[in-house]
């Protein structure tokens, strides 16, 4: 069985051909780097850079993989949520080479992607998973992969959110996440003095906002370094994510975390998290820092996820987009 997987929602157009285990014959990810002198993405600019490079990133993974579109036989693509140009892009031509091949297709739920890049290790359930990227921190009970409730999000800015922020503020590039998380190793963490927003454990909430106005208030005193700032930064964010994380997992019984999204590359929090894990005896799934980001594998491994619970499932032929995820309960398939 071949599978090809197609990820579109935000910046970087990425395509996978996956075999029926999820083990990926071949893969490629371009990022589109123009947005970096813009300090964001920009929407327009970001759609219009999938549709010139999509097809032939398909092309070329095609190649790689050594399969041509006509053998193909189940086809995805991220629905939702993101940005809806750039999703659009991704979804039509996905979902139009399955119509014109009449083959299946499934839309999949970005956030269960990220989650789903972990299908396939050895994840005993009950599980508590952490989503952190640019556009989500959300914390997850999960009871199997398509038994997934959310317990908290984030009341504002995402954490990968307030990371780009603080780095926009410093005068460094966008995304900013790898920057800070680069510079902070060079820092002392107990140097700048900035609260604990919802510092409250038990809540599975998070609020970002009100840090990213107390970085900006000690970035103006000029009394703080850019090493230092990233430093103090980077440990109020991950001491928050993790303490309410690992409580979560105490009071649900999990015995596993699953971390996932692009913040989930941070040095900081991956040590946290190996360090709390090692203490209480859970097993930890950390990605690899390439499946942190988005990636068309985990999109793959979604689909083939929804397709162990019901191998007839596929979506509608009129799969849209969407932009946000309102929901509590978290699933694979998306339409
Ligand atoms: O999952 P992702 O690729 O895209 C979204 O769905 O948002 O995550 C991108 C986010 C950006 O905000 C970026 O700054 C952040 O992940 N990020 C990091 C690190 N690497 C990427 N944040 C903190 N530390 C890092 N090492
Ligand atoms: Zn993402």
């Amino acid at each position: 069985m071949r599978l090809l997987a197609v990820e579109t929602s935000c910046d970087d157009s990425a395509v996978a051909v996956l075999d029926q285990n999820g083990h990926a014959l071949a893969e490629l990810v371009s990022t589109q780097t123009v947005h970096s002198g813009h300090g964001g993405v920009v929407p327009e600019i970001a759609s219009r850079l999938h549709m010139k490079v999509l097809p032939g990133l398909i092309r070329e993974v095609l190649d790689l993989s050594g399969t041509s579109l006509g053998s193909i036989d189940v086809f995805s693509a991220t629905a939702g949520p993101g940005l809806t140009g750039s999703l659009l892009v991704g979804l039509s031509w996905t979902k139009a080479a399955a119509f014109a091949l009449g083959k299946p297709f499934l839309g999949i739920n970005h956030l269960s992607a990220h989650l789903h890049i972990h299908h396939g290790s050895q994840v005993e359930f009950p599980a508590v998973a952490l989503l952190v990227s640019g556009g989500h921190t959300m914390v997850f009970h999960m009871n199997s992969w398509n038994n997934c409730e959310l317990l908290g999000s984030t009341r504002d800015d995402a954490a990968g959110e307030a990371f780009d922020k603080t780095a926009k503020l410093m005068g460094l590039g966008y995304p900013g996440g790898r920057l800070i998380d680069e510079l902070a190793r060079n820092g002392n963490p107990d140097s700048v003095p900035l609260p604990s927003p919802i510092g409250n454990k038990k809540l599975p909430e998070f609020s970002f906002s009100g840090l990213k106005t107390a970085v900006r208030l000690a970035w103006e005193s000029q009394e703080f370094s850019r090493e230092d700032i990233s430093a103090s930064f980077r440990k109020v964010v991950c001491d928050l994510l993790v303490s309410k994380t690992m409580y979560q997992a105490g009071k649900l019984s999990a015995k596993s975390i699953l971390v996932a999204g692009g913040v989930s590359a941070n040095e900081l929090l991956r040590q946290n998290f190996i360090r709390e894990c090692d203490k209480r005896g859970l097993i930890l799934f950390l990605p690899q820092i390439k499946y942190a980001m988005d990636n068309a594998v985990m999109v793959g491994r979604a689909a083939l996820s929804a397709l162990n619970t019901d191998p007839a499932a596929q979506s509608s032929v009129s799969c849209n987009a969407f932009p946000r995820w309102h929901g509590t309960t978290l699933s694979p398939l998306s339409c």
